[in-house]
């Protein structure tokens, strides 16, 4: 693992406690979870099929909770946080869902190819990915010819945004052709992010082989942490994006 890697996953580490910490929250969370509407909506036909499905940096694993309940078969979670990862499967133990956990870097994922009817993804991943075209090779490997791949993901402007409260400003520290920065709000710890323009995530989708059929933007942030109501997030700018493709 190279060493910026290495270093995002030791503040990821420290930053996963926070599962341990509110684990009994998080479990309550989990048996409450389910997929935004707008993703039910987009993934309601390859639900129906019961896909096996792998989320890719799966995190706290809520979503696979909610996953296993819109259809999918089981979910396979992958994350290099072991403290991520342990708490996630001890989760879907007391929940009883068919959900397993993988402690491992993407992309390089140790599981066979063609595996996945779903690759899930998104909610704070991309950002972590220092090479987007190998993570997008990493997922058309992982997908059984016909599966999908789905990201519901931070918009790439959203490093920009200031979280002031009074009008949306771009911060002067950032630019949208940036190539990464260091993170200041969660995980911390000196964790560098890499940037990837909406252009350059779904070229790699395109190179690895994948065939696109939806790209939307919301204004909506997946992500809004706790007593901030930034202006950026009221509606007038990209927050999200969702992304739909298909290998062939
Ligand atoms: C912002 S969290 C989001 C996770 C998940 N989507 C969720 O909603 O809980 C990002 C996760 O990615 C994991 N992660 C970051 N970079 C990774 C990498 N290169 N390989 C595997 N996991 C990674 C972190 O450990 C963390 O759990």
């Amino acid at each position: 693992m190279d060493a910026e890697v290495a270093g995002n996953r030791a503040a990821w580490e420290i930053a996963s406690l926070k599962h341990v910490r509110e684990y009994g929250e998080l479990l309550a969370a989990a048996a409450e979870a389910e997929l935004l509407e707008r993703e039910l909506r987009l993934l309601r036909e390859v639900l129906q099929t019961r896909p096996a499905v792998v989320h890719l940096q799966s995190g706290h694993g809520l979503d696979d909770v909610a996953l296993t309940k819109a259809g999918a078969r089981h979910v396979v979670g992958v994350d290099y946080s072991v403290t991520a990862a342990t708490a996630a499967q001890r989760r879907a133990i007391q929940l009883e869902t068919s959900c397993r956990y993988v402690v491992a870097e993407v992309p390089g994922v140790p599981l066979r190819d063609g595996c996945a009817e779903l690759v899930y993804t998104g909610k704070g991943a991309l950002i972590w990915m220092r090479d987007i075209g190998a993570w997008a090779a990493d997922v058309a490997r992982l997908l059984k010819p016909g599966g999908q791949l789905f990201v519901y993901e931070a918009h790439p402007m959203v490093p920009l945004w200031s979280w002031d409260e009074d009008e949306p400003r771009i911060r002067a520290d950032r630019s949208y052709f940036g190539r990464s920065h260091i993170n200041d709000s969660f995980p911390a710890n000196g964790a560098r992010e890499w940037q990837w323009s909406l252009g350059e995530i779904i070229t790699a989708v395109v190179a690895a082989g994948l065939e696109i059929s939806s790209v939307e933007e919301y204004p909506e942030p997946f992500w809004q942490p706790a007593g901030v109501d930034a202006a950026a997030w009221q509606g007038r700018l990209p927050n999200t994006f969702s992304l739909l493709a298909r290998r062939r």
